[in-house]
């Protein structure tokens, strides 16, 4: 077989570029990072994937990788966040999204769970901004959405690694300790005054769900902020989609049915179908089976 899209580590680099062919040994490195998929070519798709239709180029997703990892270190060594290069990372990530709107987006991405936080977190920033932009959102409240969500977890800080990258069930005390992050999150962000209060409120709400089961506040309907609503849309559901240490990624039409069962329930009815509006649930090439017993490829 041969590798249709290149593939990337975390930091940026090139492990596999297209149009080479797979051997075992490149297999078993690329498992032994933690890569468990990529795109290859076939009869039905030679001549490459065609990624023309990236939501956002991966350059710049890198890019906000990057940058959030920096952002992180800033707020766990208790310094000031760099908030304006923050507004100018996520005004670039709105700039791609606004122009490029109105392409599914093919949530097919090669993760490595070393960097889960930093690439889960942009996730959870595109897909909030492009909710937002189906439900008409100005300027001014998506560069709001678009903040709190990149920064939502920022509270982790707080939080060790052996804690958030623990592979088997967590004791009480360590659960205590994950939640807190959202209150975290919210000092942390409030310390600057020109990341807007909303933003600091989706760091604060984004663990709340409708039905009151949520936490830090237990908060239940129009109780939470509708960012928060939007950026917990995203955040349930890129975790489902990436392989954990504790669980491997669903599909995205997994992901998808899980939080349709979950609307009016967890989930407000009206975000769901916005969210859903923008999502293709089979990534680009794939060939689906229809119950006709025809097939079908996109
Ligand atoms: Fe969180």
């Amino acid at each position: 077989m041969k590798v249709a899209r290149s593939v990337y580590d975390s930091g940026g680099r090139l492990l596999l570029a297209a149009g080479i062919t797979l051997t075992e040994n490149f297999i078993r490195h690329l498992s032994e990072m933690g890569i468990g998929s990529l795109y290859v070519e076939d009869e039905i798709f030679s001549g490459g994937v065609d990624v023309s239709g990236e939501i956002v180029p991966q350059s710049i997703r890198m890019e906000s990788v990057k940058l959030l990892k920096e952002t992180y270190h800033q707020a766990k060594s208790q310094r000031c966040v760099d908030t304006r290069t923050v507004q100018k990372t996520v005004d670039g990530l709105i700039d791609e999204v606004l122009s490029n709107y109105g392409t599914l987006l093919s949530f097919y991405e090669i993760r490595t769970y070393d960097d889960y936080t930093f690439n889960h977190s942009v996730d959870v920033c595109i897909l909030s901004v492009l909710t937002g932009i189906t439900l008409g959102y100005d300027r001014t409240k998506l560069r709001e959405l678009g903040i709190g969500a990149l920064l939502h977890d920022i509270g982790k800080v707080k939080v060790g690694k052996e804690i958030l990258n623990k592979p088997g069930t967590l004791t009480p005390e360590e659960w205590q300790k994950i939640r807190r992050h959202p209150e975290d999150g919210f000092k942390i962000l409030r310390r600057h005054q020109d990341i807007p209060l909303l933003s600091a409120h989706i760091a604060l709400q984004h663990h709340e769900r409708l039905d009151g089961s949520g936490y830090p506040r237990r908060l239940s309907g129009e109780e939470i902020h509708e960012y928060a609503q939007l950026v917990m849309i995203a955040d349930v559901f890129g975790s489902l989609t990436s392989d954990r240490p504790y669980r491997k990624a669903y599909l995205v039409i997994q992901a998808l049915d899980h939080i349709k069962s979950l609307a009016g329930k967890l989930f407000e009815k009206k975000f769901v179908a916005a969210f859903f509006s923008n999502i293709s649930p089979f990534p680009a090439g794939t060939v689906v089976l229809l119950n006709t017993g025809r097939s079908a490829g996109s």
